[in-house]
């Protein structure tokens, strides 16, 4: 605490992102981060940028990316609003779309754990919609009086998808607020909700080049909806800061978007070694939440989620643990190469051996 702060700064309980280690090597699999390398074709493209234009500033309207967006998704380019990582979207996307003090904006009671930061940062009231024992969400509890709803399909932690036909019904029973679907995970299994983009002007859908394009070092995010959520978005940024995405990460998130045949065969890789882990895991007694994002939720009566995060970090394995009442039990665990995956089964067999 110091006493220049203004209140906001000694007030806010900032978000607490997943550990980056520096002081040994180990096998991460706490962040969701993919574990196979950008597109070669991406490198080479932020190389050919990495040229004495980045004296200049980057195009502030991101024109080229929005159009390669564009017509990934056969969407005009002014239903595409560019971000610094999707976290920036959601930054924005709050004050953008939600009345400060005013009717409770509505998210899971378990997901993703930036969203009540930005609510309380934004001074934006907030309401849990609960979820079972399995984690699945009470559709009806979006049906409730409010002033805007997040939802994060696949769900994080959980890897819990939800199918385009709930988000329909959510959208059509919430007409006169905006309902943010957050795809940052939907690549690997989900069903996204791009097609309603045009049919509900309410619809703002967010995904990030940092997990399935294996870029979460670049930050690149990107927004999708009607052009007037999208007005709203960059009314916003420009009363912040006009240029949040550098000349090189909009080289190279270009050319990682047209890249597909590569992000279709990494994705795929990915899926595969989550079903053979969770097959794995699950034949050795573990619980494991179906997932359909890059990671997996999972727990085990022998052992208490924490001393398993503790025990897997001694042996040079880093997972993800939150230590919060309903999933203090559980271990998030990203979806690495087969050979990482094996390290960890046999960390998880030798853990299970200690207590
Ligand atoms: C549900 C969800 N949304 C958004 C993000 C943010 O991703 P980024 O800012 O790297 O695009 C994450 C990152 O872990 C996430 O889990």
């Amino acid at each position: 605490m110091n006493r220049y702060w203004s209140r906001k700064a000694k007030e806010i309980t900032a978000y607490v992102p997943g550990e980056q280690p520096k002081d040994r090597r180990y096998i991460k699999l706490n962040t969701n981060e993919n574990p196979y390398p950008p597109s070669p074709r991406v490198i080479a493209a932020i190389k050919a940028a990495t040229n004495d234009t980045l004296r200049l500033y980057p195009d502030p309207t991101c024109d080229e990316l929005r159009a390669t967006i564009a017509g990934y998704y056969q969407l005009n380019k002014d239903q595409v609003f560019i971000g610094n990582g999707s976290d920036e979207l959601l930054a924005f996307a709050f004050p953008a779309f939600f009345e400060p003090a005013g009717n409770p904006v509505l998210f899971a009671e378990v997901t993703y754990s930036f969203y009540p930061v930005y609510a309380a940062f934004f001074n934006i009231n907030c309401r849990l919609v609960p979820v079972d024992g399995e984690f699945n969400i009470d559709e009806e509890g979006y049906y409730q009086d409010n002033g805007g709803i997040i939802i994060a399909n696949p769900n994080a932690p959980t890897g819990k998808g939800v199918s385009r036909k709930m988000i329909e019904k959510v959208l059509e029973r919430n007409k006169g607020n905006v309902v943010i679907v957050d795809e940052a995970y939907i690549d690997f299994g989900g069903e996204s909700s791009v097609p309603l983009v045009g049919n509900y002007p309410n619809l703002l859908i967010i995904k990030t080049l940092s997990k399935s394009r294996s870029l979460a070092g670049l930050r690149v995010g990107y927004a999708l909806g009607n052009a007037g959520l999208i007005e709203g978005m960059i009314r916003i940024k420009d009363s912040i800061n006009s240029y949040t995405v550098d000349r090189l990460a909009l080289a190279g998130a270009i050319e990682a978007i047209r890249d597909n045949a590569y992000f279709q065969e990494t994705k795929t890789k990915i899926i595969q070694t989550r079903k053979r882990v969770t097959a794995k895991l699950t034949k050795i007694g573990f619980n494991v939440i179906p997932s359909q994002a890059n990671f997996i939720f999972v727990s085990s009566n022998k052992c208490p989620g924490k001393v398993l995060f503790e025990k897997l970090r001694a042996k040079g394995i880093l997972v993800r643990y939150f230590n919060k009442p309903g999933i203090d039990n559980f271990i998030r665990v990203s979806i690495g190469t087969d050979e990482e995956m094996n390290s960890f089964l046999d960390a998880v067999a030798a853990a299970l051996l200690e207590v």
